[in-house]
C-alpha cells in the first residue's frame, strides 16, 4: 500500500464524530484491494477521514466527488475550496479575540459569505466541548464552549493543502443517492453512514430521531446492490449488526474492530466491532496471505460464515500464545494416539452465560471475535487484543 507523503498533508480539518481514524489501516486495505481504476465517491463525507488518506497518498487523480446531506458541513468544504484566504483570515480574527463569549456570540450568528460560514464551523469544532460539531433538530449547532487552553484555531498549511486538493474535487450538499447518479464501472465507492445503536436489544426505531432510520438503512443497500450492478467497487461501513448485515446479501462482510466514543464524553470510550461491507474479497497489501490486524471475513456473498484459518488468525491478532496451547494439545493428543477434534472458535467464545471454557486441563480465555462469530453475545470479561487496539491506546496515551 502506499506510504502517505512525508509532511502528512493534507489532513482532515474538522473533527467529525463518527470519524474513520481508528479504522484506516482496514479501510486503506480495502482501498488497495479494490484495485479501482475511476473515480472516488465519498457521499457521506462527515470529516473525511478516508478521503484525505488517499489525498495524502496521492491516490485520487482519477478525480473525486464529496457530498454530506449536512449544508453546514459542505459550507466548510466549499468555502476552503473557494477562498482559502478569506477562511484564513476569518480564522486569524477569531483566533486573535477567541474566549467563551467570542465562541457564543459565532455561535449564535451565521455569517453572509460562504468563507466566513466555514470558518465559523471550523472554529466551532476546533474550539467546542469535545471538538464536536453537533447540531440540534433545528439544524443548530448546540455544542458549548470547550474550555482549551491552546486551541488550533487556523492551520494554515493544512488548509490551504486541503484547498489544493478540493480545487480538483466535486463538492454537493444533499442525501447520498444524489450524487451517486454519476457512479460508472470501475469507480470505488465508500459509504459510512450514521451508525444504528450497537446495543443487542436496541432497534432501528430508536435511532430513527438520529436522522438515518431504517427506511434509511433500506435504501442504501438497495442503492449498494444498484452500485455493485454497474460495476462499481463498493465499500461501506456499519455496525456490526444482524438487522444491518442481512440487508447485504452478495456482498463480503468483514470484522473490523474499532476503539471510538461511544458519545460525547471523553471517559466513555467503547471497543465496537464494524462491519466492513464490499462488493470485492480483501486481498493482503504485503503478499503475507493475513488481512490487516483487526479485519477478518465473516461472511462470503453467498451468506456462508467463513472458515478462517484459526491458527493464522490468532497469530496476526497479538494470540501467539493462544495458537501455541492449542498446538500443544493438538500433538499431545497425537501423541497418545488420540483423533480428538474441537471447535476452537466454540472453546473460545466461553459459554453463553461468559464462563471460560477448559480442554485438556487448560483454561482459554474468551475472545470477543469468538463470541461474534459464534452468534453469542458478547460478555464484558472478553478479550481483544489486536494492533487496532494496540494502536488506538498507544494513540491516545501519546502527549
Ligand atoms: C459516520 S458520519 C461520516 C464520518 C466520516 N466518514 C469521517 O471520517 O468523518 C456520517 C455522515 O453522514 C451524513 N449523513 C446523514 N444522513 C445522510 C444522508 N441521508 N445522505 C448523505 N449524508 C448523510 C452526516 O451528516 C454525517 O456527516
Amino acid at each position: 500500500m502506499t506510504a502517505p507523503n512525508s509532511d502528512g498533508l493534507p489532513r482532515p480539518f474538522l473533527k467529525w464524530a463518527g470519524g474513520k481514524r481508528q479504522l484506516l489501516p482496514g479501510l486503506l486495505q480495502a482501498v488497495h484491494s479494490a484495485q479501482s481504476s475511476g473515480r472516488y465517491f465519498e457521499p457521506f463525507l462527515g470529516g473525511g477521514a478516508l478521503f484525505f488518506a488517499l489525498a495524502q497518498r496521492g491516490l485520487l487523480s482519477r478525480g473525486a466527488s464529496l457530498a454530506d446531506v449536512n449544508p453546514n458541513l459542505m459550507d466548510a468544504y466549499l468555502g476552503v475550496r473557494e477562498d482559502v484566504d478569506a477562511v484564513v483570515q476569518h480564522l486569524r480574527r477569531h483566533e486573535q479575540v477567541h474566549d467563551e463569549a467570542h465562541f457564543y456570540a459565532v455561535r449564535q450568528g451565521i455569517p453572509d459569505t460562504l468563507a466566513g460560514r466555514a470558518a465559523r464551523v471550523i472554529y466551532l469544532n476546533r474550539t467546542g466541548f469535545n471538538g464536536l460539531y453537533r447540531e440540534n433538530s433545528k439544524g443548530e449547532f448546540n455544542v458549548p464552549f470547550g474550555r482549551y487552553r491552546n486551541p488550533l484555531i487556523c492551520d494554515e498549511p493544512n488548509l490551504r493543502a486541503a484547498a489544493a486538493e478540493l480545487a480538483r474535487v466535486d463538492l454537493s450538499v444533499g442525501g447520498f443517492d444524489a450524487s451517486l447518479s454519476a457512479v460508472a464501472a470501475g469507480d470505488l465507492v465508500y459509504l459510512d453512514p450514521p451508525y444504528p445503536p450497537t446495543s443487542p436489544t436496541a432497534s432501528f426505531t430508536a435511532y430513527a430521531k438520529g436522522g438515518f432510520g431504517e427506511a434509511d438503512q433500506r435504501a442504501l443497500a438497495a442503492c449498494c446492490a444498484n452500485l455493485q450492478r454497474v460495476g462499481a467497487r463498493v465499500i461501506l461501513s456499519n455496525a456490526m449488526l444482524p438487522q444491518t448485515l442481512e440487508l447485504y446479501p452478495g456482498f463480503y462482510i468483514y470484522r473490523l474492530l474499532a476503539d471510538r466514543f461511544v458519545n460525547s464524553r471523553g471517559d466513555r470510550r467503547g471497543k465496537v466491532a464494524e462491519a466492513l461491507v464490499t462488493s470485492f474479497p480483501l486481498v493482503p497489501a504485503d503478499g503475507t496471505g493475513t488481512l490487516e490486524a483487526g479485519l477478518m471475513l465473516v461472511r462470503d456473498p453467498n451468506g456462508r460464515a467463513q472458515e478462517v484459518d484459526l491458527e493464522r488468525w490468532l497469530q496476526a491478532h497479538g494470540y501467539a500464545d493462544v495458537a501455541a496451547t492449542i498446538g500443544a494439545i493438538k500433538s499431545e493428543w497425537k501423541a497418545a494416539g488420540k483423533s480428538t477434534r474441537r471447535n476452537w472458535w466454540a472453546v473460545l467464545a466461553g459459554s453463553r452465560t461468559g464462563r471460560p471454557r477448559r480442554v485438556a486441563g487448560r483454561e482459554f480465555p474468551i475472545l470477543r471475535a469468538a463470541q461474534e462469530r459464534q452468534g453469542l453475545p458478547v460478555t464484558a470479561n472478553a478479550e481483544t487484543r489486536n494492533a487496532v487496539e494496540i494502536a488506538a491506546r498507544r494513540d491516545a496515551a501519546a502527549p
